[in-house]
């Protein structure tokens, strides 16, 4: 007997019209992912010689993804014959002259459809020596979905699209979940034997399961124990009905391994995301993209954390955080904005409205109050003065800005970039600080306005400033 194959066939080609919208259909997201994102991790864990997803509507942006979090994957074009049965067979005629074996078909448009789910409709499959195995579901409200038509002894008959089904088959509440495995040589021969009579116009892949049964195989289809895992997205109703109930899930996940989240409805965590034991999450709370939360933290209420490192024991409140790292025991907030390269070290505080980026602030230094801190590095144990700005742009340029260790700085200061400020130095109220500070000097800079003319259209030439003063002076 020749070696058997599994393929993992995923749909993705189909217009997604229902969305309204310019971005493809299923690249939509859900807790942080793609819907594709989720249906080719599914198929990637099955651990299958072949996952292909099938793309044609919005190729480009499809393809884009696949390379980039699917290289290993086999991306097949549909051509512009349309219809989910076209596509398996766009699919299939790539397949490798000896592949024999089980293909999966799934869709890019049913995310939340686990690995187990699909295990155990393979093994089912390959015991009963099936023909074609599906899934099924039996929803109160079937509408849009393909009907499950059995005879009378509860054998599968055939799959009745909504759109060419009698009023006596709307009432069917047993739906096809577009989930299904296929034997190769069965399934190809059913696909060459099909055709398109339907309301659509379309070629189904529904009908190759009927040919299949016609030429005297079995077709089984088995019902599934979640209705959740079927949930197909074909508007944005279903895309936020699909990703409440996965948030509701991922949520009780992880108060299941000891995070409290008081609110869940309220509270948002990205599949991507981890987080410690003893971790608290108060109302308002979205944890976004690769983020890790350590043990004993406290986030909330309304903070948004994008791809950040955040340690134990860190309290964060009212604030919004991306591409950046916090360390044990600091705290952040409220109304604090973390832009990405932002370091704060263990016990440090980054206090109200404080911006910062691309910023290392170290052990125990504080920001508390009413600052922006751009492009800069600080050391442990010093604090900036509420309403200090570290003014790194000249209007062309990005300039760098360091203060040593246990710096005092005043109130309401300039610190302009580049300058070094060194350890022990404080600065007075008010200071503008252009030249370095010695270690242990007070820098203070009290001096009447000076307005220094024509110095914009001599020291930035051909900028849209020198344009504008020029044009003013004329
Ligand atoms: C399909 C099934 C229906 C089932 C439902 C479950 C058919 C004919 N109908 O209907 O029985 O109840 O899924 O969710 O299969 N696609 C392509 N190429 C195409 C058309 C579609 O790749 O030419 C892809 C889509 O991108 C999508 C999937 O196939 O990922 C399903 O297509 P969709 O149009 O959403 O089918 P449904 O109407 O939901
Ligand atoms: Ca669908």
């Amino acid at each position: 007997m020749s070696e058997q194959h599994l393929a993992v066939i995923v749909l993705a080609a189909g217009e997604g019209t229902r969305m309204r919208s310019s971005t493809p259909k299923v690249l939509h997201e859900i807790a942080g992912l793609p819907m594709l994102g989720h249906a080719l991790a599914t198929a990637t864990a099955l651990g299958a010689q072949r996952v292909v997803p099938v793309i044609r509507h919005e190729k480009d942006k499809l393809e884009a993804y696949i390379n980039a979090f699917y290289p290993q994957a086999h991306i097949v074009h549909q051509d512009e014959i349309p219809g989910t049965g076209r596509a398996v067979e766009c699919a299939i005629n790539a397949f490798p002259e000896d592949f024999s074996g089980a293909v999966v078909v799934t869709s890019g448009d049913v995310p939340l459809l686990d690995v187990q789910t699909i295990e155990s409709m393979i093994d089912v499959h390959l015991s009963t020596g099936a023909g074609a195995t599906l899934l099924s579901a039996t929803f109160d409200n079937p509408t849009g979905y393909g009907r499950i038509v059995r005879d009378d002894s509860g054998s599968f008959r055939s799959i009745v699209e909504e759109r060419d089904a009698t009023e006596e088959e709307r009432e069917i509440t047993e739906v096809n979940a577009g989930v299904y495995v296929f034997d190769f040589k069965l399934l190809k021969s059913a696909l060459v034997a099909i055709g398109s009579h339907n309301a659509a116009g379309e070629k189904y892949l529904t009908d190759a399961a009927v040919e299949i049964l016609k030429s005297g195989s079995e077709v089984q289809a088995l019902e599934v124990s979640d209705n959740w895992l079927v949930a197909g997205v074909n508007n944005r109703v279903q895309l936020q009905e699909v990703s409440a109930e996965l948030n509701r899930r991922i949520c009780q996940g992880w108060m299941l391994a000891g995070v409290t989240i008081t609110h869940p409805e309220t509270t948002f965590i990205d599949i991507t995301a981890a987080l410690a034991e003893d971790v608290t999450l108060l109302p308002g709370t979205h944890l976004k993209g690769i983020t890790r939360i350590g043990s004993g933290s406290t986030i909330g209420p309304e903070v948004v954390i994008t791809d950040t490192q955040v340690g134990s024991n860190v309290s964060i409140t009212k604030s919004q955080i991306a591409g950046s790292v916090i360390d044990d025991e600091a705290t952040v907030g409220p109304f604090s904005y973390l832009r990405p390269g932002t370091h704060l070290g263990a016990g440090g505080k980054i206090g109200t409205f404080v911006e910062t980026k691309n910023a290392v602030i170290g052990v125990g230094s504080k920001v508390p109050h009413l600052s922006y801190v751009g492009d800069a590095t600080i050391g442990e144990h010093t604090n900036i003065g509420a309403g200090t700005i570290f003014a790194n742009y000249d209007g062309v340029n990005k300039h760098h800005t360091v203060i040593g260790s246990h710096v005092r700085s005043g109130s309401h200061n300039v610190f302009v970039a580049p300058v070094t400020i060194a350890d022990g130095s404080y600065t007075a109220a008010g200071t503008v600080v252009r030249k370095d500070v010695e270690s242990g000097s007070l820098a203070m800079s009290v001096a009447p306005q000076r307005n220094l003319a024509g110095w914009v259209i001599a020291n930035r030439p051909n900028t849209a400033s020198a344009d504008a003063a020029n044009k003013a002076t004329e």
